[in-house]
């Protein structure tokens, strides 16, 4: 099997950064290209310091990291300190990053790469709201042939919302670009909420990151201490949702994750559900089918998964 080129596209995040270390542990299926930074979580000066931090973390210095878009193509950017903390990876103690940032602006970056490669070779892994991919696609319209799939995480059906009662976070920031995304014509596979919330940290599958006994493995388990505090309030349950590695999991392992090829659109101008990702799952409309949105996720397979790839950093 060849590895399949990525491009990571993100707002670290501390379930973004479990992400990008579960790709950069298994490069018998994935080569990350590179990663790119976008505003969500945090502002863009904290997800680009953050992603060199994760790729330090990972002893991979290699990997070039770009900023990106600073804020939503039409909107006033919102971000998610009550979840991830002030700097966006809070919980473990992690030394700035020595590792220069690059100096291509992002957009750039996933242009170039696009068509430098043998269109359908580079797939797209967006990990926050959609901004640099839907500017890319925007600039450059002739990258969306090329693309070989957008596996992303981002919407709700069935979970509806976890920003506001409709909406999940990564669309609600930036819903015109997911808009664009949605209708770019490329193959698309979607991790939402009803997935993702499937992906439950409990404190055994956090003790077996703690009994790494490796820098990653102890980062890990404080990234998410940290932000489970938030969430498990919020959800009463008994872990919180580890979202982004979603999609690198999928691209290790994709029988872990079931979900139906269906439309989905997103809500661009409604006040009350702005963001909302419409899918429809029941087939009641002919609207054309433009991604698979996920549902079902074999959990413990995914925990073990994760716990052994982690476990090679
Ligand atoms: C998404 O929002 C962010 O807070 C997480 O990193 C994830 O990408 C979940 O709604
Ligand atoms: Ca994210």
């Amino acid at each position: 099997m060849t590895a399949r080129k990525i491009i990571i596209d993100t707002d670290p995040g501390q379930d973004d950064a479990v992400a990008i270390l579960l790709a950069l542990a298994s490069p018998e299926e994935i080569e990350v290209l590179g990663i790119t930074a976008v505003a969500g979580n945090v502002p863009l000066a904290l997800t680009q310091k953050n992603a060199r931090i994760v790729c330090e973390l990972a002893n991979r210095t290699d990997i070039p990291v770009f900023a990106g878009c600073d804020a939503p193509l039409k909107r006033k950017l919102v971000t998610a300190e009550h979840v991830h903390g002030k700097t966006g990876l809070d919980g473990p103690t992690l030394a700035d990053p020595k590792m220069p940032l690059q100096d291509a602006h992002a957009v750039d970056f996933i242009i170039e790469t696009l068509r430098a490669h043998p269109a359908g070779t580079v797939t797209l892994c967006p990990l926050g709201p959609l901004t640099n991919i839907a500017t890319a696609l925007q600039r450059a319209p002739d990258i969306a042939p090329r693309i070989a799939e957008i596996v992303l995480m981002g919407g709700a059906y069935f979970e509806v919302g976890n920003i506001t009662p409709a909406a999940e976070f990564n669309i609600y920031v930036d819903p015109e670009a997911a808009d664009i995304v949605l209708k770019s014509g490329a193959k698309i596979t979607i991790m939402p909420l009803d997935v993702t919330h499937k992906a439950l940290v409990t404190p055994h599958r956090n003790d077996a990151f703690r009994a790494l006994s490796t820098p990653v493995g102890e980062a890990v388990a404080l990234m998410t201490d940290f932000f489970e505090r938030f969430d498990k309030e919020k959800y009463g349950s008994e872990g919180a949702p580890l979202h982004d590695p979603c999609v690198t999991a999928h691209l290790i392992q994709p029988d872990l994750f079931h979900g139906r090829h269906i439309n989905v659109e997103v809500e661009t101008t409604s006040e009350l559900t702005l963001g909302m990702t419409v899918a429809d799952w029941w087939g009641v409309t002919d609207r054309p089918r433009n991604a698979t949105f996920m549902g079902d996720l074999d959990a413990d397979g995914f925990f073990t998964l994760l716990t052994e790839r982690l476990a090679r950093l």
